[in-house]
């Protein structure tokens, strides 16, 4: 009677460790998945497909276009941050946030960051 509780808790103390080790190896295998996936797809590609590229694609209503040098040259000219500014609050026919509702304001500087890589600018704030 007094040896078997005891027992049960050695095994729940092993069982708990045991749950512990596989799920800490699980974490460890999905991080170094998306340190993969990061390498290869900038980290503002998926919110620049999904929210900006119907306008910064085709150049529409003046929009400088992704990877037009040209076009992004005085862009450039006025600094990442307040290129970043123009995005969160818009700035004419450009809308606030690009209408990208659910983005939070580093999604936006990631897409930022995207579109000035493409015209090989850099991206330090
Ligand atoms: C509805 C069309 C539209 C969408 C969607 C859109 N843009 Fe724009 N964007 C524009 C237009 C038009 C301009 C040019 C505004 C001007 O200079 O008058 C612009 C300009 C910009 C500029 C330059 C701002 C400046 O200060 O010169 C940045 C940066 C930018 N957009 C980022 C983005 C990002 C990031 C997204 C997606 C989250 C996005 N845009 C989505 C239309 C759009």
């Amino acid at each position: 009677m007094g040896v078997k509780p005891t027992v049960v808790q050695t095994t729940a103390w092993w069982a708990g460790k045991l749950l512990l080790l596989v799920s800490v190896s699980m974490l460890g295998a999905c991080s170094g998945e998306s340190a993969e996936s990061l390498a290869n797809a900038h980290p503002g590609q998926a919110t620049y497909n999904a929210a900006c590229i119907s306008c910064h694609n085709p150049g529409i209503s003046g929009a400088p276009r992704l990877g037009d040098v040209d076009a992004w040259q005085p862009r450039l000219a006025k600094g990442r941050a307040v290129l970043l500014d123009s995005t969160i609050r818009g700035l004419n026919a450009m809308p606030p946030k690009g209408m990208c509702w659910q983005c939070s304001d580093e999604d936006l500087a990631h897409a930022v960051d995207f579109m000035l890589e493409q015209v090989g600018a850099s991206t330090t704030p």
